[in-house]
């Protein structure tokens, strides 16, 4: 039994369980509507609501995507809108079996004392938010921080990134809401895939450590790690095969056997690279669900083919379809291309 017996925990471990069962991952459309309008600037559009709704609908309406969608990460402005015949987004995905989730952090500022790196903002008045959300029928909740190699990371950036992630799982799990624990360590680097390891190994070290001080029920959470890697600037590509091996190592040493879901994050991969990497982590059996919640990793090729016609929606759904069930394929380590 787990070790923390608040309301929700039943509950915290089926929703966890759900999202991560086999050949399914996450749909990360979360995105802030800062970062929303990059990407709809990228194809030509104005950041609007009507542009932003339009194109989280022909998303999240896309038939078929539960087969291989178990959740789906939301920003606060979708987990209110609906369709524009007036069905709301988040029975769109309960109708395909997918769990809604929300973003809860309010992005990153400036650590004051450190070197220039950042730290996540959103613990004032997030149990009453995570309360509202839950209403709203999401299940689940994501925090993503962030730590970088190059600014030369220091044991102040991830005590607080570590800190804050574990005070956040707290307070989603007392709400109802499975947290995804995401302290991101961005590919940025010419550093080879070695010192990646180092601080992942340092961070995941330090997570734990307060994850467990704040009685957090890991059978509840899920982790959204970032590969291991060489830096992107680094001057050797590494292999499927090398990621994999790197990266199951970091979780082996780090992540405890009762946490169910692994759902890690794409960070600026390709999208064939993000599926190959993921496919070669489940070629041989490991403890965990290994999986995915892409973001740009599952929308780029969609965006490219939407260009925001409506005559495009069909095919733009069809190539979601496509990255949805390569990376179903990869879960289960039967990606073929
Ligand atoms: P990417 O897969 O684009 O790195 O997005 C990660 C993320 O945190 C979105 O929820």
């Amino acid at each position: 039994t787990p070790i923390r017996a608040g309301s929700y925990t039943e509950e915290l471990v089926q929703t966890a369980k759900s999202i991560a069962s086999p050949g399914r991952g996450i749909l990360a459309i979360d995105e802030s509507n800062a970062t929303c309008g990059k990407r709809l600037a990228s194809i030509g559009l104005d950041n609007t609501e009507v542009n932003r709704q339009a194109y989280r609908q022909l998303l999240l309406t896309t038939p078929g995507l539960g087969e291989y969608i178990s959740g789906s990460i939301l920003f606060e402005e979708t987990l209110y809108q609906s369709t524009t015949d007036g069905k709301r987004f988040v029975d769109c995905l309960k109708e395909e079996n997918i769990m809604p989730g929300i973003k809860v952090d309010k992005g990153l500022v400036p650590l004051p004392g450190s070197n220039n790196e950042s730290w996540c903002q959103g613990l004032d008045g997030l149990a009453s938010r995570s309360a509202e959300y839950y209403k709203q029928g999401a299940r689940f909740a994501k925090w993503r921080t962030v730590v970088s190699i190059p600014c030369g990371l220091s044991a102040l950036a991830i005590k607080e990134a570590a800190w804050g992630l574990a005070r956040y799982a707290a307070i989603s799990q007392d709400n109802g809401l499975v947290p995804i624990v995401e302290p991101e360590i961005l590919l940025d680097g010419d550093h080879p895939i070695e010192r990646t390891l180092d601080v992942a190994e340092r961070v995941w070290a330090e997570v734990f450590y307060y994850l467990a001080q704040n009685n957090v029920v890991f059978e509840g959470i899920l982790l959204k790690p970032s590969m291991v890697t060489p830096g992107a600037e680094h001057k050797n590509k590494a292999s499927p095969e090398t990621i994999a091996e790197f990266t199951l190592k970091m979780l082996k040493r780090r992540v405890p056997l009762s946490v169910p879901g692994i759902m890690f994050l794409s960070g600026g991969q390709s999208e064939v690279e993000a599926t190959l990497n993921l496919n070669a982590m489940n070629q041989s059996p490991n403890p965990w669900h290994v999986s995915f919640s892409y973001a740009r990793a599952l929308q780029n090729s969609v965006l490219k083919t939407w260009q925001g016609r409506p005559e495009n929606v069909e095919a733009s759904q069809k190539a979601l379809l496509v990255r949805a069930k390569a990376n179903s394929q990869a879960q289960l380590g039967r990606y073929t291309g």
